[in-house]
C-alpha cells in the first residue's frame, strides 16, 4: 500500500491504490497520475489510474459478492451495526479525512469538518439506523390472497461522484445503496481521490464483507464511462455535469438499460422581495450562499433577483459580507474561502468573467485571480451588477464565487426570472408576508425551495433537481427507492 507524504506535519497517510474485492491494489495498467493540490499547486500523490480492465474486476467482485449474500443476506441489525461503526470511524478520524479533503480539493479545513464530515457521518448514522426500521407493504386484496410488496436491492451500484463534496455525495450514495444491501463501485473525481480511498478502508475495518464496497479511481472518460456501458452494473448514481448525465443516458440505452439517477447543477436564484427581513440577515445568506465553497456548490445561490427598491442597499451588504470570505490557505484554520479545485477550472471561472464583462456585466466587488505567487487556484469573491436574462453569466453554471445580480419590479417578474433557466434544483424567498412565501414556493420550479434562510438542510429531507438539475433524489428514506425494487409476490390462500 503506497504512502505518501502529504507535505505537511500533520499529514496522514495518504492512500493510493485502487480498493477492489477488500484490498488496495494498483491498477492493472500499473499507470498512476499525479494528485495535484489546489491550495499551492504542487503534486501530493500518485493516484492508481484505473481504467476499463480495472473496472471490470470491480464489477466482478462487486457482483459475486452480491450473488452469494455475503451482506445482502445478513441479519439487518448486523448490517445496521457494520454501518454505525463504519459512522463511529469516520467519526473518530474526522480531522484526518477533513485534512486531506482540504489538501486535495481546496476547500477550507474548517469547512471540511464542520460541513462534509459532519453531514458524512450524519449521513451514514441514519441509514444504518433505517437498516432495521424499515417496513415492507402487504397490499389490500380479496380475503383469499396474501400479496405482499418487499423492496430488493438492485445489484450492483456505480457511484460516480465530483470533487466538490467527495466524502460527503460519495456517503449520500453509498450509506443508502448498501443499507439497502447491494454492492457498491465507487468512482470518485479525478480531482478528489483521497477521501474515497480512505472511506473504503475504514468500511473494511468496520467489517464490511469484501467485494461489497469498491473504490476505482480514475478519469471520467475511460473509468467512469466504462462503468456506464458496464452489462454488470445495475444503476449508476451520478452527480456532475449535465454534458456527463446525458452521456451516461446514452449509456445506459446503449447497454442493459440500467438505472440513472442524476443529481446536475444548477443557477439558483435568491428572490428578495421588496418586504424582505432586515438587508444584514439577507445579505450574509446571499454572500454565504454563493461564496460558500469557492461557489463549487451545485445549489449555489449564484443569481441574486432583488426587487428594485432593495437593490442598493443590499447590494453595499452582500459586498461588507464578502469581505469576511476572502481566499486564503485551505488549511489555515480561519481561513472561510480556499482554492478552486484545478487549473482548468479556474481557468473555466475566469474565462466566464471574461465573457461577463464583454457582455456589459459591471464588477462591483472582486473579479480576478488572487494569491497567485502562491501557485495555488484562488478567486475572489466576485458580484457582478447591471447582468440582464439573456447574458451568459445569467444562464449558465459558473461553479466559482460569482454572484450575478438581476433586479425585478413585480413579483411575476420575479418567478418568470427564476423560472427562467433549463435548470431547477434550489431557490429562496426573502420576504416577511407568509402568504406570498408560500405562493412564490409552490411557484417556483425547484427541487427545495428556502424560505427566509439559504442551504439548510438535514439529511431527513430528499435533495434533487427539477428540469435538467436532473432527476433522483439524495438523502432521507426517498433515498431508499433509488437502490431498491419493488417485488409483488402474490399468494393464493
Ligand atoms: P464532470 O461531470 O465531468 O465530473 C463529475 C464526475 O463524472 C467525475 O467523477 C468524473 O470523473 C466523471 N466523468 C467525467 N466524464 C465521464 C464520462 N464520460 N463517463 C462517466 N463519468 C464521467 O464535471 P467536471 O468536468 O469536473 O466539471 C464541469 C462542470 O460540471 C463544473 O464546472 C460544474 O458546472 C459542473 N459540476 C457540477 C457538480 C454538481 O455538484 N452538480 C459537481 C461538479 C461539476
Ligand atoms: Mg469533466
Amino acid at each position: 500500500m503506497a504512502e505518501h507524504d502529504a507535505g505537511t506535519d500533520t499529514a496522514p497517510a495518504l492512500r493510493t491504490d485502487l480498493f477492489v474485492d477488500g484490498g488496495f491494489r494498483p491498477a492493472a495498467s500499473g499507470r498512476t497520475f499525479p494528485c495535484v493540490s489546489p491550495r499551492d499547486g504542487r503534486v501530493i500523490a500518485e493516484i492508481a489510474e484505473g481504467d476499463a480492465a480495472d473496472v471490470d474486476a470491480a464489477v466482478a467482485a462487486a457482483r459475486a459478492a452480491f450473488e452469494d449474500g455475503r451482506w445482502r443476506h445478513r441479519h439487518p441489525r448486523e448490517r445496521r451495526a457494520v454501518l454505525r461503526r463504519l459512522s463511529e470511524l469516520v467519526e473518530a478520524h474526522r480531522e484526518e479525512l477533513a485534512r486531506t479533503e482540504s489538501l486535495d480539493m481546496g476547500k477550507p479545513v474548517s469547512d471540511a469538518l464542520a460541513v462534509d464530515l459532519r453531514v458524512t457521518v450524519q449521513t451514514l448514522d441514519f441509514f444504518a439506523e433505517a437498516v432495521d426500521k424499515v417496513y415492507d407493504q402487504v397490499a389490500p386484496t380479496d380475503a383469499r390472497t396474501l400479496a405482499t410488496i418487499t423492496r430488493e436491492p438492485l445489484g450492483v451500484v456505480a457511484a460516480i461522484v465530483p470533487w466538490n463534496f467527495p466524502l460527503m455525495l460519495a456517503a449520500w450514495k453509498l450509506a443508502p445503496a448498501l443499507a439497502t444491501g447491494n454492492s457498491v463501485v465507487l468512482k470518485p473525481a479525478e480531482q478528489s481521490p483521497l477521501t474515497a480511498l480512505r472511506l473504503a478502508e475504514l468500511a473494511a475495518e468496520a467489517g464490511l464483507p469484501p467485494g461489497v464496497l469498491n473504490v476505482v479511481t480514475g478519469f471520467g472518460p475511460t473509468a467512469g464511462a466504462a462503468l456506464g456501458r458496464h452489462p454488470g452494473v445495475d444503476a449508476v448514481a451520478f452527480t456532475g455535469s449535465g454534458e456527463v448525465g446525458r452521456l451516461l443516458l446514452h449509456s445506459a440505452a446503449d447497454s442493459n438499460l440500467k438505472r440513472v439517477a442524476l443529481e446536475l447543477g444548477g443557477k439558483s436564484p435568491q428572490i428578495v422581495l421588496a418586504d424582505a427581513p432586515d438587508t444584514e440577515t439577507v445579505a450574509r445568506a446571499v454572500a454565504g450562499g454563493i461564496f460558500f465553497n469557492q461557489g463549487e456548490v451545485c445549489s449555489a445561490g449564484s443569481r441574486l433577483l432583488v426587487h428594485r427598491s432593495r437593490k442598493d442597499e443590499l447590494l453595499d451588504a452582500v459586498v461588507r459580507a464578502s469581505e469576511a470570505m476572502r481566499p486564503g490557505d485551505p488549511l489555515d484554520p480561519a481561513t472561510t474561502m480556499g482554492a478552486l479545485v484545478e487549473r482548468a477550472h479556474l481557468d473555466r471561472v475566469l474565462g466566464h468573467l471574461a465573457t461577463a464583462r464583454e457582455e456589459g456585466a459591471a464588477v462591483v466587488t472582486g473579479g480576478g485571480r488572487v494569491l497567485e505567487e502562491t501557485g495555488g487556484f484562488y478567486v475572489e469573491p466576485t458580484v457582478l451588477d447591471a447582468v440582464t436574462p439573456d447574458m451568459r453569466v445569467a444562464r449558465e453554471e459558473v461553479f466559482g464565487p460569482v454572484l450575478a445580480v438581476l433586479p425585478f419590479d413585480d413579483e411575476d417578474e420575479a418567478v418568470a426570472l427564476a423560472n427562467g433557466t433549463p435548470y431547477g434544483l434550489a431557490a429562496a424567498v426573502w420576504t416577511r408576508d407568509l402568504s406570498k412565501a408560500h405562493l412564490m414556493a409552490r411557484a417556483v420550479r425547484a427541487g427545495t425551495v428556502w424560505i427566509n434562510c439559504f442551504d439548510d438542510s438535514d439529511v431527513t429531507v430528499p435533495f434533487g433537481g427539477y428540469g435538467q438539475s436532473g432527476f433522483g433524489r439524495d438523502k432521507s428514506l426517498h433515498a431508499l427507492d433509488e437502490y431498491t425494487q419493488l417485488k409483488t409476490t402474490w399468494i393464493r390462500l
